[in-house]
């Protein structure tokens, strides 16, 4: 893969602050079924061929992770290019933590901080990775509209079934603003709908502004700006850099 090359798209969505690139599966053309295009392979750092050997050949998991890998590795190249640093995908190592949350690491970044803090998210049909500041929060998340959530409802609080009811948000709504907040805070949500409750729901311009409490800290509100690009329901839940704690 060139320098300058992406295969993601810049999606100039929410907020400023964050910058989102997408994949849409459809319109690839290369079949990474048997083993990545070598323009993508060209992409992966050693360790993480590793990576991707491991994972079942074939699989819509391995492509899933190949392309989630892609996504992140060019939010992060679109990141820096914005300061003035041209990188190639190979110079992005992209780690998961011991919760399974992205991060990147880049020597070549070190300059202006350190790589930006990340988030991906991916479903049947597109993939989309967020890139935000150094010690920020960032928690992206996308689902089809159409996804069922009969069972989903049921494990809403009464407050979140009036939001519901009133017609303020959908349940998809609530579960994508959950997915996002438990997401920016590197936790992830792993089923535990009821215990992030959403304190609030306000209507934008442009979407839903939906406020998460968080489970581990009770004076922590996450917010999160839930948009209905197409046939998707997308989540962003950005903080800035708590200046005071620097
Ligand atoms: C994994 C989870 C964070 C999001 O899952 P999801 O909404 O179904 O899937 P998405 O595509 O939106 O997000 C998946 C990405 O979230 C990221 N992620 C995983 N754990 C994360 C965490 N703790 N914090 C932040 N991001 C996380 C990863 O990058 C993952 O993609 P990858 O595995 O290819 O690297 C989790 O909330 C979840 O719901 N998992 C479903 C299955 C489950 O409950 N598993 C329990 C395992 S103990």
């Amino acid at each position: 893969m060139q320098l300058g090359q992406f295969v993601s798209q810049d999606w100039d969505i929410g907020p400023d602050e964050v910058l989102i690139r997408r994949i849409d599966i459809a319109q690839m053309t290369t079949d990474s079924q048997v083993a990545p295009p070598p323009s993508m392979g060209a992409a992966l750092t050693a360790d993480e061929h590793v990576t991707w050997q491991s994972l079942t050949a074939g699989s819509s998991r391995q492509q899933e992770w190949l392309l989630g890998r892609l996504a992140l590795k060019e939010v992060v190249r679109a990141w820096a290019q914005e300061r003035g640093h041209q990188l190639a995908s190979n110079d992005v190592e992209i780690h998961i933590d011991e919760e399974g949350a992205p991060y990147a690491r880049c020597a070549l970044l070190s300059g202006v901080g350190g790589p930006p803090v990340i988030s991906l998210s991916h479903n049947s049909g597109v993939v989309v990775a967020a890139a935000a500041e150094p010690g920020s929060l960032i928690g992206i998340d996308i689902e089809y509209a159409d996804r069922r959530t009969q069972v989903l409802a049921r494990a809403l609080t009464p407050m979140e079934t009036n939001f519901v009811t009133a017609e303020s948000a959908s349940v998809l709504d609530l579960l994508v603003a959950k997915e996002a907040a438990t997401k920016a805070l590197g936790v992830g949500l792993r089923g535990a709908v009821a215990r992030w409750p959403v304190a609030s729901v306000t209507a934008l311009a442009e979407g839903l502004l939906i406020e998460v409490s968080s489970a581990s800290d009770s004076g922590l509100v996450l917010p999160v700006l839930v948009l209905h690009p197409l046939d998707t329901v997308l989540g962003i839940c950005y903080v800035a850099p708590d200046i005071d704690a620097a």
